[in-house]
């Protein structure tokens, strides 16, 4: 997957308008972002619910932007397929969830989707090691999963170094996303750390000029 931006913004939907959702993506796509960031919530694996493979199929059809699901689910494995179907372009899942890794990681490439692997705060970044030359991308989070709005965690920094210096030598082209209180400030702390995928939901979606609210990102 090829991206015109170094940093390359993903606007969270969790913090756009369900019921006018074209509308929103339409106006972050002419802002400029690179994907559009879709969590899915089960209630179980997070305390909140979000959307399922339904929507995801609707919002494929509406727009050609890069589908970045991030799956707050307690059973990734088993819902691959549907998320595949559904149009989804890449598919993050969490190693705390109870899906065998190696296995998940498999699967979604079996359907020609590309996997990325997320952490909790409270994961450290050598979860990840084992399978960095496997995924295109490693999400670290920056709050707990479940809500948007919540202040950024800046003891995340470097977890976020320690997975770019490990990713240098075993897969120098992964990328690192970030989710969860990221405003222009604490953008330019994560980017600093080696991050170079943002995703942002209230920022994006409660600023009066979203253009201008992309752009302070980079
Ligand atoms: C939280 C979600 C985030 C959330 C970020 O569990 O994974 O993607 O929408 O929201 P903000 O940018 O408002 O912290
Ligand atoms: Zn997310």
């Amino acid at each position: 997957m090829e991206f015109k931006n170094k940093i390359k913004i993903s606007p969270s939907i969790l913090s756009a308008d369900y019921a006018a959702l074209r509308e929103d993506i339409e106006k972050v796509k002419i802002a400029g972002a690179d994907m559009l960031h879709v969590d899915v919530m089960d209630g179980h694996f997070v305390p909140n619910i979000s959307i399922g493979p339904p929507v995801v199929k609707s919002i494929r059809k509406s727009t050609d932007m890069v589908l970045d699901c991030h799956l707050m689910i307690s059973d990734p494995y088993d819902y691959i397929d549907a998320f595949a179907k559904s149009g989804a372009d890449l598919i993050a899942f969490h190693v705390e969830s109870n899906s065998n890794i190696g296995e998940t990681i498999e699967k979604i490439k079996s359907t020609g989707v590309l996997p990325a692997l997320v952490v909790k705060p409270k994961t450290p970044a050598e979860a990840v090691f084992p399978y960095l030359k496997d995924i295109v991308m490693v999400l670290v989070m920056t709050v707990e999963p479940g809500f948007g709005g919540q202040s950024f965690m800046e003891d995340m920094l470097p977890k976020i170094k320690a997975i770019r210096e490990e990713a240098s030598k075993t897969n120098p082209s992964l990328m690192i996303q970030v989710d969860g209180g990221i405003v222009p400030e604490t953008a330019k702390l994560c980017i600093d750390a080696g991050a170079d995928v943002l995703v942002s939901g209230s920022y994006i979606f409660g600023a009066e000029n979203i253009t201008e609210a992309v752009n302070s990102l980079r």
